[in-house]
C-alpha cells in the first residue's frame, strides 16, 4: 500500500473552480506582498500537501520547537523551518488579523495568508542550529541572512500554482502520485532525491534499492539552487536520456519537486524523507553527504541524525555507503562490497567533472553514462 500522509492526511490548501475565481478576484482588493520564488514554492508545497501537516507558515511557537528540539509545537518531528520573511518595513503596514494577498515578481496573486503572527527572529541561532554554521560562506546560511528580519505566521490559501514549465509533463502533486502508484500496482516505492544529474553512484543505489521494492520515483528538485550547480533544465534532459537507455520503463517514474534547495545537509534529509512519504512514498534513499554543500557535514551525518526518527517518520530510509566504480572489481561497490585498494577506486570531485565537462570532455564512463556526459557537455556549452 501507498505510504500514508504524514500526520495521517493530506493537507489540500488550494481552491479550485468557481471558489477559487471569487477567492483571486477579492484577493485583488487585500493588501499585497511581493515574494519570491522560494517563498512560493514553499507555499506551493503547503498547499498541495508536499508539507503535510503543514498548514500554513510557520507562526513562532512552531518556528522554536522547529530551531531547538526538530519538532513542531505539538510533537511532531519537523527539521526545517518553513516562514515568511519580511522587513521591518513590510511588516509594519500589515496587521495582525488581515488578510495579505502573495504576489509573484511577476504580480500575479498566487495565494493568501492569514497572518496571524509577526515575530523577529534570530538569525545566528537559526543558522547554527541548522545548518551546523553560522558560516555566510555557506549557501542555506547566506539566504538565511539575506532575509527580512521579520517572520509572518498563519494559514494560507493557494489560489494559482506557479508554472513549472519547461517541466510542467513533469510535474505531479501528491494526490497525483499516489494515485499513480496504486494505479501502477506500486505496494513499496523508493523516492530519490537529487540536485545533480544521475551518476553511475547515483544509479548504482537507485538499482540496489529497486531489487528490493516495486518501483522508484525519480524525483529531481528543481526549485532554486546554487549558481554553480548544474541547471535543471539541462539536468532533465540528462534524466530522460538515462532512463531511455538505462532503466526499465515500468519501473520507474520521472516527477519534478518544485522546491528550493536548502544546502542543510541532515536537517534537510529529514525533510526530504517527509516530503517524499506525503508523495507516497514508502521508502527513501539517504547516501552519502546527502543535501551537503562543501566540507560542512560529515559522510553519513544525515544518516546518523535521520536513522534517530525513522519510525516516528514512517518512512523506511535505505541508507547507502559511499559508492565508487572499482576497477578491480570492474563494478560498482562501497567499501561494504570492495576489498581492494583506494587505487582501483574511480573518484571524481563535483568541481573536477565540470571542468571536464565545461572543456567538452567527457567524464570516464565508470563516472557517467556517456549519453548523459554528452547532455551536460551540450548544456554547459549553452549556458
Ligand atoms: S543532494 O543534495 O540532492 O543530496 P545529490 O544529487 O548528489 O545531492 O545526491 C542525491 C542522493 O544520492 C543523496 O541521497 C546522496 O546522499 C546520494 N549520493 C550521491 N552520490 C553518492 C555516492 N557516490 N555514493 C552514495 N550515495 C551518493
Amino acid at each position: 500500500m501507498v505510504n500514508q500522509p504524514y500526520g495521517g492526511k493530506l493537507i489540500c490548501r488550494e481552491l479550485t473552480g468557481k471558489k477559487r475565481e471569487e477567492a483571486i478576484r477579492d484577493a485583488e482588493k487585500l493588501p499585497s506582498l511581493s515574494v519570491n520564488s522560494w517563498v512560493l514554492s514553499d507555499l506551493e508545497l503547503i498547499g498541495i500537501g508536499g508539507f503535510s501537516p503543514l498548514t500554513g507558515f510557520m507562526g513562532r511557537s512552531d518556528y522554536e520547537y522547529v530551531i531547538e528540539r526538530t519538532r513542531l509545537a505539538d510533537g511532531t518531528i519537523w527539521s526545517i523551518p518553513i516562514t515568511l520573511p519580511v522587513t521591518e518595513e513590510q511588516a509594519k503596514n500589515l496587521n495582525i488579523g488581515e488578510q495579505i494577498a502573495l504576489r509573484g515578481t511577476d504580480g500575479i496573486i498566487y495565494g493568501t495568508i492569514t497572518m496571524e503572527e509577526k515575530y523577529a527572529y534570530d538569525k545566528k541561532k537559526e543558522a547554527v542550529n541548522i545548518y551546523g554554521t553560522n558560516d555566510a560562506a555557506h549557501p542555506g546560511v547566506k539566504k538565511v541572512y539575506e532575509k527580512g528580519n521579520i517572520y509572518l505566521g498563519g494559514p494560507v490559501t493557494l489560489l494559482r500554482r506557479p508554472d513549472h514549465n519547461p517541466f510542467a509533463a513533469y510535474y505531479m502533486d501528491p494526490a497525483e502520485t499516489r494515485q499513480m502508484f496504486a494505479d501502477l500496482d506500486w505496494k513499496t516505492i523508493v523516492g530519490f532525491q537529487t540536485r545533480n544529474p544521475v551518476h553511475r553512484a547515483h544509479e548504482h543505489i537507485q538499482k540496489t534499492a529497486l531489487e528490493a521494492v516495486d518501483g522508484l520515483l525519480l524525483n529531481p528538485l528543481v526549485g532554486e539552487t546554487k549558481s554553480d550547480d548544474i541547471p535543471a533544465d539541462v539536468r532533465m534532459e540528462s534524466y530522460e536520456v538515462i532512463l531511455k537507455n538505462y532503466y526499465v520503463t515500468n519501473r520507474v517514474r520521472l516527477v519534478i519537486y518544485p522546491a528550493a534547495m536548502r544546502y542543510a545537509g541532515p536537517k534537510e534529509a529529514i525533510l526530504h524523507a517527509i516530503v517524499r512519504k506525503n508523495y507516497g512514498c514508502t521508502h527513501f534513499i539517504v547516501g552519502r553527504d546527502h543535501a551537503g554543500v562543501g566540507d560542512y557535514y560529515g559522510t553519513y551525518d544525515a544518516q546518523e541524525l535521520i536513522g534517530q526518527y525513522e519510525e516516528e517518520l514512517g518512512i523506511q530510509i535505505f541508507k547507502f555507503e559511499h559508492a565508487f566504480y572499482c576497477k578491480s572489481c570492474e563494478n560498482m561497490a562501497s567499501a561494504k562490497t570492495c576489498p581492494h585498494g583506494e587505487e582501483n577506486h574511480v573518484h571524481l570531485s563535483g568541481t573536477k567533472v565540470r571542468e571536464m565537462l565545461r572543456n567538452g570532455k567527457r567524464p570516464p564512463k565508470e563516472f557517467s553514462r556517456p549519453e548523459v556526459a554528452d547532455v551536460l557537455i551540450k548544456g554547459m556549452k549553452k549556458k
